[in-house]
């Protein structure tokens, strides 16, 4: 007997076909949104869309049961509609949270990740990547912890949540070692975090068995920084309470308002406490690429570890999140278990780990890194420096503009230190009656997105709700251009003369 493959077509010509198919969707669906195509169409960011209506769409009238295999047509139609419903962020109007559109290299570096299709655990299944990441993570790291230049590497975690619960386990295995050991028992630890913060931090206090309820939460100024004088006065009361304290949080461009807290300072009280420090770059990090605008980082190269996100300001696709620390083999102290069944451990011992998983939680790692490493090729590091400034440049011009205009107003600091600008607009006319300023914004907001124009989130007030939500629009895109920025202001001033 012989079992033959179960494979109608050879899969060569399976691929080939398949991607002679979609090539001209995809390059059509992109040249929609890139102004300088000829078929490009302003308004084809897409527009709201109800879930019944998509689940219509794909679910009803698709004839798709899924029951058995799609015909060609079916499949095409499929496609056709996932592109055609979603927001595509190639259109320069997509401002939405922090992340921004992906670019040709981007999607070449996926399409070879995909092709791989490998684990990048271990060494011996992903003997390029794992050199590739080490490298590129070393690289990254040197360029925030200048003092530790040899020593520093990172590696990648799914995302931002996984890069800060690890370093919170980095911290209690590097400080307190025997914990790796008991577990808490000996300690009550403390974790120090800014009142803007997220439940992330608390999630990950209850997953480390730290506990939700030793999370203080420091007071922070009018600026949305760290409180320096207060988180000290809360340290010490925490210690008279019998606490040990272990982890501060601070962050490189708060997810509101874009702030820096004060790291020199903050990096003082730590090394006065034995406290790790964190700081939580993933918005903000970015602007180490810049000789302009890196100073908004002085003091980051005394933090014990830093997470950064290349695919929000850099426009790596989808997920890249880098945990960085001045001693890269930490990852491994901290983490190992020397499982022998995975890690066969290495020929040569001066050589460096690349038994990557050795050093995370999961095992399972995709090789995210990879199209950070390709796109710093490919850019080189002054197309990364070039994007961030010209995102600057964008930001500034926009901020002058609205500061000139009277029905405008910045919230939060006068001149935002991040890509994002925190604002409200005032209709005339609903300002003479006295309008509500969280239905002014949810209006606007709503309405150019109908318009398939413009995706601007908006938020309330950390400090103070009373005044209510106001637009955060974020420019962090290489194809914005001062004539986009003219368009949206023009576009928020007559959906907003609809309002009375
Ligand atoms: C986006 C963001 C995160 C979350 O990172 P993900 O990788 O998207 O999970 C964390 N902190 C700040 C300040 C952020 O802006
Ligand atoms: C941590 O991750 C979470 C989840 O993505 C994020 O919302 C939060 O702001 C981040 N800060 C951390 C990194 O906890
Ligand atoms: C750090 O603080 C920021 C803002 O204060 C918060 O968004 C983030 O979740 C925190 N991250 C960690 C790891 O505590
Ligand atoms: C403003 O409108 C919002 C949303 O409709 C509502 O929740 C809020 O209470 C209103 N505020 C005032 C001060 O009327």
């Amino acid at each position: 007997m012989s079992i033959v493959s179960d494979l109608e077509k050879d899969r060569v010509t399976e691929l080939d076909e398949l991607l002679t198919a979609i090539k001209p969707k995809l390059i059509s669906y992109i040249s929609q949104a890139d102004p300088n195509s000829e078929h490009y169409n302003s308004r084809s960011l897409g527009t709201y869309h109800e879930p019944t209506f998509l689940k219509q769409q794909f679910i009803e009238l698709s004839g798709n049961n899924l029951d058995k295999p799609c015909s060609e047509t079916q499949l095409a139609e499929t496609i056709d509609k996932v592109l055609e419903y979603s927001v595509n962020t190639w259109n320069p109007g997509f401002l939405d949270k922090l992340y921004a559109s992906n670019n040709p290299i981007g999607v070449i570096s996926d399409l070879l990740l995909s092709i791989l299709n490998t684990n990048s655990h271990v060494y011996t299944v992903s003997p390029v990547l794992s050199v590739l990441e080490n490298y590129i993570g070393h690289k990254y790291a040197s360029l925030f912890f200048t003092n530790d230049q040899e020593t520093c590497g990172g590696l990648t975690f799914s995302g931002g949540s996984w890069s800060n619960i690890t370093s919170m386990q980095i911290a209690r295995s590097l400080k307190y070692p025997d914990t790796k050991l008991t577990g808490n028992a000996n300690y009550k630890f403390a974790i120090y975090t800014s009142k803007h913060c997220h439940y992330s931090v608390v999630k990950g206090a209850i997953l480390l068995g730290l506990g939700s309820q030793n999370v203080f939460k420091v007071d922070v100024t009018p600026q949305g920084l760290l409180n320096v004088l207060d988180l000290e006065n809360t340290i010490e009361k925490s210690i008279s309470d019998g606490y040990t304290p272990l982890y501060i949080n601070s962050t490189a461009g708060t997810t509101v308002f874009g702030s820096y807290d004060p790291f020199i300072q903050i990096s003082k009280i730590a090394r006065k406490y034995n406290c790790h420090f964190h700081i939580d770059g993933s918005w903000g990090g970015n602007v180490i690429f810049s000789p302009v605008y890196r100073n908004r980082l002085q003091g980051s190269e005394l933090a014990d570890s830093i997470t950064v996100n290349p695919h929000k300001m850099l426009g790596i696709p989808n997920t890249c999140s880098f945990l960085l620390l001045p001693h890269v083999k930490n990852f491994q102290t901290a983490m190992s278990l020397q499982a022998p069944y995975l890690f066969h451990g290495r020929d040569n011992p001066d050589e460096a780990n690349y038994d990557l998983a050795d050093g995370t939680m999961g095992c399972g790692r995709r090789a995210d890194s990879f199209k950070f490493y390709l796109a710093w090729l490919y850019y080189g590091q002054v197309g990364f420096q070039n994007r961030v400034e010209h995102a600057y440049k964008i930001q500034e011009y926009f901020v002058q503009t609205i500061k000139a205009h009277s029905d405008f107003e910045i919230v939060g600091p006068e001149f935002p230190q991040c890509l994002q600008v925190c604002f409200y607009y005032h209709p005339p006319l609903v300002k003479n009656n006295g309008g509500n300023n969280t239905e002014v914004t949810r209006y606007i907001s709503r309405e150019l997105h109908k318009l398939g124009k413009y995706l601007v989130d908006f938020s309330p007030n950390p400090e103070n709700d009373v005044k209510g939500e106001f637009f955060r629009v974020v420019f962090n895109s290489p194809i914005l251009t001062d004539k986009i920025v003219d368009d949206l202001i023009e576009s928020i001033i007559k959906v907003g003369s609809e309002l009375k």
